[in-house]
């Protein structure tokens, strides 16, 4: 007897058609009164319940439905009279697909830590946890690209290994083909990248700003979504070595344009999870509220996950100049009573994430947009003010998180642009393809980048960033 075709448990959850053959594949999240089975395929957070006749299965097969093994059942799914589910599958015919002996398998059917989930991250995508970020990261990495897609920007593939530094930070992984045990040398005894692959030296990108902003300066709206690479030293719940940043560039938006275009764009994409991940959101909320049971107070969450991205969906960012803002922290409460690591004296202070998260979260008590920070601080692309102290850069901090995002208007007069690479040091032979759009046809343009992981963190609210990208790269941290 052949079985009917495979369908998803999502499916069958919401299936009005009843009383038909079905088969169902998936994992045993638990079986229970040797007849009850939890079945989970991934498709959703919800297992769908097969019902075992267990006087007419054979033994052996019933003690092999353990939690964690791969089965398949088939048979009738009917109206469910228990509780909790409105469909189930009286089983006819079960087959073991792969067993999972429970005396070595790690994962436990019972609340386990992130720190050991992180351990087995080859296992941890089938926990509710993290099926549950899995399928929101998805619903996100789709509602960006319906955002730009519905408002005619185009997608470009910036290069993932580059000879430049965009962020100028020099926290980059070098790329080679060289020995490292005798590479080449010159005259001077340095390492002679001329005759590396590329014949220059190259690393991994920070950033695909640059290409974008050649993209733009064409095609007027482009957006990047690609894997950047920083090789910063922050072991911080905030920092990834490898993540994903989304980076639109756009030619005649100036920084008023820029700010609104990034507000809208993180409201309509935190709308677009609301929407479409209900039930793995509740989840996540409910889970957030449980554990925060378990803290202090005051390292508690002010709102819960639900009302938190509504909250944030809904209200206005505060827009604030760095100048205000430095004002606002010098005058504050912990800056006068020495409760800052880093206190805040004087104008032209870098901000630090525990300043950030003062003002988003003790001060404005929503989503603040920092505009015009000191030139010194920021990067050289920035356009500078009428001041000659100022650029056109902007942030956004978010609660919990501190910056999501960054971004600025460009420096689009030539003789500017070139005189901030002398400063700060870049190799004019690295950028000279950049710094000629200034010279045909240039145009005030502006774009920024959001960490998607952060915006990942926040939308799920998990307190980690390495528990919301399924293989995380941290300092010495590059298993699987
Ligand atoms: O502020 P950043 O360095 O800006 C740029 O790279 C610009 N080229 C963007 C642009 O204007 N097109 O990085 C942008 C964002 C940050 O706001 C943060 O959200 C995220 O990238 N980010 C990180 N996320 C995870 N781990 C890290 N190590 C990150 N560094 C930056
Ligand atoms: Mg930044």
């Amino acid at each position: 007897m052949s079985s009917p075709k495979r369908e998803k448990i999502a499916d069958l959850l919401k299936s009005q058609e009843v009383n038909r053959e079905v088969t169902a594949k998936g994992w045993v999240r638990a079986f229970r009164s040797n007849r009850f089975i939890a079945l989970n395929d991934g498709s959703t957070l919800h297992n769908v319940q097969a019902v075992v006749d267990y006087e007419n299965t054979d033994e052996d097969l019933l003690k092999r439905l353990t939690y964690g093994a791969a089965v398949s059942v088939f048979g009738q799914l009917v109206a469910s009279q228990g509780k909790g589910q409105s469909v189930e599958i009286q089983v006819s015919r079960l087959e073991i697909l792969g067993d999972c002996n429970p005396d070595d398998y790690p994962l436990q059917p019972k609340r386990q830590t992130m720190e050991f989930l992180r351990e087995n991250a080859h296992l941890r995508p089938r926990t509710n946890t993290f099926g549950a970020i899995l399928r929101v990261r998805h619903a996100l990495t789709f509602a960006i690209h319906k955002y730009f897609t519905d408002r005619g920007f185009y997608n470009i593939h910036s290069p993932i290994i580059t000879g430049s530094d965009a962020e100028g930070a020099g926290e980059m992984f070098r790329v080679t083909t060289l020995d490292p045990q005798n590479p080449p040398t010159t005259e001077t005894g340095a390492v002679d990248y001329s005759q590396d692959f590329f014949g220059k030296e190259t690393n991994l990108t920070v950033s695909g700003q640059l290409e974008a902003e050649l993209g733009a300066l064409a095609l007027s709206q482009v957006y990047t979504f690609g894997p950047t690479f920083r090789a910063e030293n922050s072991n911080t719940s905030r920092h990834l070595a490898e993540f994903w940043m989304i980076e639109p560039e756009v030619a005649f938006n100036d920084l008023t344009d820029n700010m609104d275009l990034a507000e809208d764009f993180l409201k309509e994409v935190i709308r677009y999870a609301l929407e479409h991940c209900v039930d793995d959101l509740q989840f996540l909320h409910d889970r957030q509220v449980q554990e925060d049971a378990r803290k202090p107070q005051n390292e508690r969450n002010p709102m819960p996950l639900l009302d938190k991205l509504k909250f944030v969906a809904e209200n206005e960012f505060a827009r604030v100049s760095y100048t205000e803002a430095v004002e606002v922290l010098r005058n504050s409460k912990p800056n006068k009573k020495k409760k800052f690591q880093y206190p805040v004296n004087e104008w032209g202070v870098d901000l630090q994430s525990e300043h950030e998260r003062f003002l988003v979260e003790k001060h404005y008590k929503k989503p603040v947009i920092l505009f015009d920070y000191p030139a010194k601080i920021k990067a050289f692309y920035m356009r500078l003010n009428e001041d000659e102290k100022t650029v056109r850069a902007m942030d956004i901090l978010f609660p919990g998180i501190g910056e999501i995002v960054g971004g600025s208007q460009r420096e689009e007069r030539y003789e500017v642009l070139r005189q901030k690479i002398q400063d700060f040091d870049i190799p004019e032979e690295s950028v000279w393809w950049y710094l000629d759009t200034r010279k045909f046809g240039t145009v005030p343009h502006s774009g920024f980048g959001l960490g998607f992981e952060r915006l990942v963190t926040f939308v799920t609210g998990m307190g980690n960033i390495r528990d919301v990208i399924p293989f995380p790269r941290t300092p010495q941290n590059a298993e699987f």
